[in-house]
């Protein structure tokens, strides 16, 4: 069995994006070496020059597609790798609804290359980029993940998709040791202000437009519906701070490192809901000025409130979310502010 001391290398697919990079940092910043795969197809290089600022050290980067079997293959013959954090998606909802193969061939054709690459070489501890999509729009709240899984988007079938996958190799094959970790809202940046979201073009996600918005690159926030049945009517979501996050990644590695365990899935979520309007009003105290707004009809596909039952992270992975939404939000602002047009202005 794996101890803590012998997972040094992890391979983390997707290290350049927003997820991946605050992970970079803090498996840098514990001592494991890093390698990176990405194809930069939805993030910048700069990202790591950043981490490497933040952790005193360098990731090894490799431009690779996971499309290519063969690159693939390249990476896990030139370096010893001990571990694989797969985060490399593509992850717009709205935008899988519009080109649902490009997503099934990008997510699930690169997880599949992934994984076969990875049992070639023996390589069989795996932590997966899951979400709380999986949950559909049917089960009660809040989600546990002894749910039943459904997804609305082709996006979400992916995810929905992979965890089947991943359910079947490890039944079908006891050396697989995997972790799925299911995201609820992920927000924040870290609080150098060096590394966080750049989305390109108009932001999908609330806490980007916002912080937009406060920076002057948009003219106010849309509120997608005041009328669900919530405290204030405006949605309800499980925020997660970033950073918090990139830790349960490593919580996760060495719940691998010291229990075999094949398969299993954990929420990593805060347990407890924040509306539209709660994130608003705590922008506007980080940012000391309002955020204009303005009330739209309920978005397609919206579901009114989710949170998470987290309860299964704090046991068996020892993690809890520790940030509060106002640090998320400070922590947003003081990389929007230090960084307007995120990574394109270096
Ligand atoms: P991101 O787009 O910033 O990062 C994904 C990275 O993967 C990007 O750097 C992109 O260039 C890379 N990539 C995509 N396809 C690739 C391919 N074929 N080969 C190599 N690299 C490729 O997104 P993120 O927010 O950091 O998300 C990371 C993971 O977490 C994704 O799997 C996503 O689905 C999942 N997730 C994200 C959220 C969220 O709200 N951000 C929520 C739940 C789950
Ligand atoms: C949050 C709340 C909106 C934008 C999405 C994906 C999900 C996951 C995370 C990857 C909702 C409201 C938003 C805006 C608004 N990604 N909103 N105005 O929809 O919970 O989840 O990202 O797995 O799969 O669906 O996050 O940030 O888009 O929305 O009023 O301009 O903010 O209606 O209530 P969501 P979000």
């Amino acid at each position: 069995m794996n101890t803590r001391e012998t997972v040094k290398t992890v391979l983390v697919t997707g290290g350049a994006g927003y997820i991946g990079s605050h992970t970079c940092v803090e498996l840098l910043q514990q001592g494991y070496e890093v390698v990176v795969v990405d194809n930069l197809v939805n993030a910048q290089q700069e990202s790591l020059n950043r981490v490497a600022k933040i952790a005193g050290k360098a990731p090894v980067f490799l431009r690779v597609d996971l499309l290519d079997e063969v690159a693939l293959d390249a990476v896990f013959s030139q370096y010893s790798i001990d571990a694989v954090i797969h985060f490399a998606a593509l992850k717009a909802v709205g935008e899988s609804v519009a080109k649902p193969l490009a997503y099934y061939h990008n997510n699930m054709t690169g997880t599949l290359n992934l994984f076969r690459v990875m049992a070639q070489h023996q390589v069989f501890q795996l932590v997966y980029s899951s979400s709380a999509t999986v949950y559909g729009d049917s089960n009660p709240i809040p989600y546990r993940e002894d749910m039943p899984l459904a997804s609305t988007s082709p996006y979400g079938r992916s995810k929905v998709m992979a965890e089947q996958i991943m359910m079947d190799l490890s039944a079908a094959d006891e050396r697989w040791n995997i972790a799925s970790l299911r995201y609820f809202n992920p927000v924040g940046a870290h609080p150098s202000g060096l590394i966080g979201e750049d989305p390109t073009g108009i932001p999908n996600n609330l806490m980007p437009y916002i912080s937009q918005v406060a920076v002057g690159r948009r003219e106010h926030l849309s509120i997608y519906g005041n009328d669900y049945m919530t405290a204030d009517g405006t949605g309800v979501r499980d925020y997660i701070h970033v950073v918090d996050l990139a830790n349960g990644h490593l919580q996760a590695l060495q719940l691998l490192a010291r229990k075999h365990q094949r398969f299993s899935a954990y929420n990593l979520g805060a347990g407890k809901g924040f509306s539209v309007l709660d994130v608003v009003k705590a922008f506007e105290k980080a940012c000391g000025q309002s955020i204009p707004y303005k009330f739209e009809p309920r978005r397609a596909g919206d579901i009114g409130e989710f949170y998470a039952d987290a309860s299964k992270a704090a046991t068996e992975l020892d993690w809890r979310a520790a940030r509060s939404l106002d640090s998320m939000c400070a922590d947003t602002w003081n990389w929007q502010s230090k960084n307007p047009s995120g990574y394109g202005q270096v």
